[in-house]
């Protein structure tokens, strides 16, 4: 079943998170990061795993960028929680950083992740030297300001615009913002392969807006509890999602044709894609 292969790459990815942040010591800011990569459903580091399977490439190498891939995703989530962003307090069911620290350790522990994203996935164990320098360009690509970043300052953008955002503008904000990391994840196994990424990508495009749909649907109508985050925010703060501009049930019908999509685009791998088709199914049945 889907579920419990996510649950064992992340238990892998949190193992790999143990070794290496209890090599930086025991400080406040190395307890931060553990704290902020705690947790998670670990979705953008099974896409590097199982990419990576689909390429015959050793869990031994693909655990490294899987692992750095989460710490990237968890210092978005530290910076995205802040006072100045979303102002969150809650974040996988426990105080954000900034509400558990302050606001001074919460930027400082997200800029360690992301610079510790790039040391482990340029790690000697991860292959190459060329196969190393392609992921951590690859990975500034889309976590910078023409992928992560830039999808980020959209969506502040967005919140104080005098017009809505058309469907064109929203899709950009959310490729970047959520697409841009999960593209890079599920190509991340061909790039070790050095074999063509694009079914992969084709796929992660479609996967990456149906994943964000879900999170905004989730937003208007999800369980808190379960969700381990503060829920109906999004309309207050003026964001701009799919919800917003179509309303619920065209953007439950956008996920669940994006997801078809998604699952076309990776034919070419055959019965081996299997379980990738099954984590575009559950990216839009989740309810955390
Ligand atoms: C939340 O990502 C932020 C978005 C990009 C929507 P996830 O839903 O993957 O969060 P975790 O890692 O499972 O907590
Ligand atoms: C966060 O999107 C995206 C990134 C952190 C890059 P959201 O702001 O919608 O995520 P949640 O709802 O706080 O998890
Ligand atoms: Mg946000
Ligand atoms: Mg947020
Ligand atoms: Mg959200």
């Amino acid at each position: 079943m889907f579920r419990k292969k996510l649950a064992l790459d992340a238990t892998r990815i949190q193992e790999q998170f143990d070794l290496v942040l209890d090599a930086l010591g025991d400080l406040d800011i190395t307890r931060a990061m553990a704290y902020a990569t705690a947790g998670g459903k670990r979705l953008r580091g099974f896409l590097v795993l199982e990419s990576a399977r689909l390429h015959e490439i050793d869990l031994a190498r693909a655990i490294w960028p899987a692992t750095g891939i989460e710490a990237l995703h968890a210092y978005s989530l530290v910076h995205d929680d802040l006072p100045c962003m979303d102002d969150d307090d809650l974040r996988r069911g426990r105080p954000t950083v900034h509400v558990k620290w302050d606001e001074g350790t919460a930027v400082l522990a997200g800029d360690a992740l992301q610079t510790l994203a790039f040391e482990l996935c340029t790690r000697p164990e991860v292959g190459d030297a060329g196969v190393r320098a392609e992921l951590a360009l690859t990975l500034a690509q889309a976590s910078g300001a023409q992928g992560m970043v830039l999808g980020q300052a959209l969506d502040i953008a967005a919140e104080t615009a005098a017009t809505p955002l058309t469907l064109p503008e929203i899709t950009r904000l959310q490729s970047g913002k959520t697409g841009a990391l999960i593209e890079w994840s599920a190509c991340a196994g061909a790039r070790m392969a050095q074999a063509d990424p694009d079914p992969l990508r084709q796929y992660a495009r479609a996967l990456g807006l149906a994943f964000q749909i879900a999170d905004d649907i989730l937003d208007v109508e999800g369980d808190a509890d379960k969700a381990g985050k503060r829920l109906q925010k999004d309309a207050q703060a003026g964001k701009a999602t799919f919800v917003s501009l179509l309303g619920l049930d065209a953007a439950k019908a956008r996920a669940a044709e994006l997801v078809d999509q998604a699952c076309v685009a990776l034919d070419s791998y055959g019965a081996q894609a299997e379980t990738l088709k099954d984590a575009a199914r559950f990216v839009i049945a989740r309810d955390s």
